[in-house]
């Protein structure tokens, strides 16, 4: 059987734990959060360069998966490279959804949801040099909709007004009453995709992300490894010491991870 580590920041990964386990139940699948480095979107380049594959090293280190999926917008903007540099197993990235949203797009104009530091990548400056030259990109960068995505998944009760706040400066923009489709570009936002839906003024017809594509682009590499015989079930790791467990267990049984374990990262 294959296995498979999924790491991201925090919650966020589990959006593409979910599309991984809809298209290929047989692969095991452990988690790995960076929840004493949470959020990943507020922090500078600097800090996540020097991170990121120190972290990821050791992470796979301690795992031995077949394959590595960093489920994180932020960081796969930033560290793909270097993140594959340090290991020796196959790393999937994820990429900001620009692509479909600039061949479904009717009005011409694309809105990109993101942490703060996505939108400011160069490597989103490329993605839509080379996939959405014919549109509009309107991008915005929000750390408030992820934080309602962190407090979500821990079933705390949350009102329409405060998506509809975190979100619409990205409408406020020039052209934004033109936006008919979103990318949601941070890996938490597919955890809350319906309430940004109805949060969404009426001309929002689509919100695309990236988790089909990572799951299929997964499988696909997984065929061209060799499974490893390792048998045991699928357990979380953290950083951030015993109170991230606290925060955490709750929501990571609700995904299937019973076993959790704290890692001095
Ligand atoms: N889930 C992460 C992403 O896809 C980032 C969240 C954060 O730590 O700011 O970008």
């Amino acid at each position: 059987m294959s296995r498979v580590l999924v790491f991201d920041s925090g919650v966020g990964g589990l959006s593409i734990v979910q599309s991984i386990q809809e298209q290929a139940p047989n692969v095991t699948i452990d988690y790995a959060a960076d929840s004493g480095f949470f959020p990943y979107g507020l922090k500078t380049d600097q800090e996540l360069k020097e991170r990121l594959p120190m972290l990821c090293a050791a992470l796979v280190k301690e795992a031995q998966p077949d394959l590595l999926v960093l489920a994180c917008n932020t960081a796969s903007t930033l560290a793909l490279d270097a993140v594959r540099e340090c290991v020796d197993i196959p790393v999937v990235g994820t990429v900001p959804a620009i692509k479909p949203a600039a061949e479904h797009t009717e009005t011409g104009v694309v809105g990109v949801l993101a942490t703060p530091g996505t939108v400011r990548r160069q490597y989103l400056n490329n993605l839509e040099k080379e996939f959405a030259s014919k549109v509009k990109v309107l991008r915005y960068g929000t750390a408030g909709l992820v934080e309602l995505a962190e407090r979500y998944v821990r079933d705390e009760v949350l009102s329409i007004d405060q998506f509809e706040t975190a979100i619409s400066p990205l409408f406020s923009k020039e052209n934004g009453e033109d936006i008919d489709t979103i990318v949601l570009a941070c890996t938490h936002f597919p955890l809350i995709k319906h309430q940004i839906q109805n949060a969404c003024p009426k001309h929002v017809k689509k919100l695309i992300d990236s988790g089909e594509a990572i799951a299929r682009q997964v499988i696909k590499r997984l065929k061209e490894e060799k499974p490893s015989n390792s048998s045991r079930n699928g357990r979380a790791l953290l950083t951030g010491g015993r109170a991230n467990k606290v925060a955490y267990s709750t929501v990571l049984e609700k995904f299937g991870f019973l076993r959790v374990d704290i890692i001095d990262l």
